[in-house]
């Protein structure tokens, strides 16, 4: 087997989805995507566009101005025709199930060079959008059930997950990726780009629009559900609508030698998983179970995760079965510098977005660390998990 090293991982600030407040209400989806393609190839100038073996995109809605975005963007980029594209879902883990594809095809000796990424604008595409659900599926689900906001509500009540816990939670996010934002820590992966301020006038955006400097406890604590009268997720304890693109350069460490190019952390093992749709925050739980089953591996073993926060109440169910850190934030090494509830969660882009962050995590935080994991859920029951590794 050949080995996959990660070359490169850059990211868009994470923007609002608002018609009126988002930063990058003017920037369509495929053209953040095409920022985060011009990046990988800017910033590594020994690799050429033309040598890439393929481009994987995740994306959890390929339809509208998203329809077959990976090929699209890429052509509107003015990027080689000879290099093939591939525009994938499945759901929110999309950008991870784009990167474990083209790890496995560079490990399998059938791909040197190649480009993983994930992009979503919940604006322009707004979830569900162009949805028509097979009638059949009724027969298993209730439809009510199927919504994420609804499976938020039904996890927080079959794991027991207080109301004040997941506040907490949603304070400790903002908290932590405040600071990690202050202190410099997202610079090596956003790519600063121009947007719109709320009098339209331009600005440069260098961070993502959601994270709270300061939160609001008592604001929080008076929010109702957004899902359920008398519910407990509210909009603070959501991951909110975002809009933002990823791509990660992956290479066999063969090519990478001859290239001269630098690299420290290499693809390990991934897993994917499902779970019953109706509580699909919890599809994290059975893929790091099966990832650590397959791997030998227990948590011990394991440095910084990654856990998308899709909702409060799922990442709490989760951390707790799993038994990865403290009951409650702040964690030790869970989501070190916040997670999608202050940073958001562009679906399809925050599979690519929370490896990308892994990986300089690591080698900022944690340089003695051998292994990194990232997990996250998805819509109807789809999850992901992958565990990243130090080069020797
Ligand atoms: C929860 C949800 C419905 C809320 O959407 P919304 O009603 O449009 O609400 P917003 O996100 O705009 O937030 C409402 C208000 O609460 C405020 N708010 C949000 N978080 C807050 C916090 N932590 N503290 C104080 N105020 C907060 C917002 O700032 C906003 O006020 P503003 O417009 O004056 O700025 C939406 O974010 C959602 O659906 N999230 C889940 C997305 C999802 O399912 N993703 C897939 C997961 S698998």
């Amino acid at each position: 087997m050949e080995e996959a090293v990660f070359i490169d991982g850059v990211r868009t600030p994470n923007g609002r989805a608002h018609k009126e407040k988002g930063w990058f209400r003017n920037i369509r989806p495929d053209e953040m995507l095409s920022v985060v393609y011009e990046a990988i190839f800017n910033r590594n100038n020994k690799v050429k566009p033309e040598d890439l073996d393929g481009v994987l995109v995740g994306c959890a809605n390929l339809s509208g101005m998203q329809n077959d975005i990976g090929r699209l963007a890429w052509l509107a980029s003015g990027l080689p025709v000879s290099v093939g594209t591939n525009s994938i879902t499945n759901q929110c883990p999309s950008g991870m199930m784009a990167t474990m594809h083209a790890a496995r095809a560079i490990m399998t000796g059938q791909a040197d060079i190649m480009l993983a990424a994930g992009v979503e604008d919940m604006e322009k595409v707004p979830m569900g959008a162009n949805m028509n659900f097979p009638p059949r599926i009724l027969k298993y689900w209730n439809g009510a059930d199927l919504p994420m906001g609804p499976t938020a509500e039904k996890v927080a009540e079959v794991y027991k997950i207080a109301r004040e816990d997941m506040d907490n939670m949603a304070i400790w996010s903002n908290k932590k990726a405040s600071e990690a934002h202050k202190a410099g820590k997202f610079k090596n992966e956003i790519i600063p780009l121009k947007g719109l301020d709320d009098n339209g006038n331009e600005m440069m955006v260098e961070k993502d629009q959601w994270v709270r400097d300061k939160t609001d406890p008592e604001k929080m604590k008076a929010m109702q559900s957004s899902f359920k009268p008398g519910g407990v997720v509210t909009a603070a304890t959501s991951s909110p609508l975002t809009q933002g693109a990823c791509a990660l350069l992956l290479m066999s460490r063969k090519k990478a030698d001859e290239l001269g190019l630098e690299y420290h952390y290499k693809f390990n093992y991934a897993v994917m998983a499902g779970c019953d749709p109706t509580v699909m925050g919890i599809g994290p739980i059975p893929a790091v179970q099966k990832l650590f089953k397959r791997t030998g591996l227990t948590p011990a073993d394991i440095g910084p995760i990654e856990l998308n926060e899709a909702f409060a109440s799922q990442s709490l169910a989760c951390i707790r079965e799993l038994k990865i850190d403290n009951e409650n934030a702040p964690f030790k090494r869970v989501n070190v510098w916040g997670g999608a509830l202050a940073i958001g969660h562009p679906l399809g882009q925050s599979g690519a977005r929370i490896l990308v962050t892994l990986l300089n995590i690591l080698k900022t935080d944690y340089p003695n660390e051998k292994y990194g994991m990232a997990a996250l859920c998805g819509a109807f029951g789809n999850a992901g998990a992958m565990l990243v590794e130090k080069v020797k």
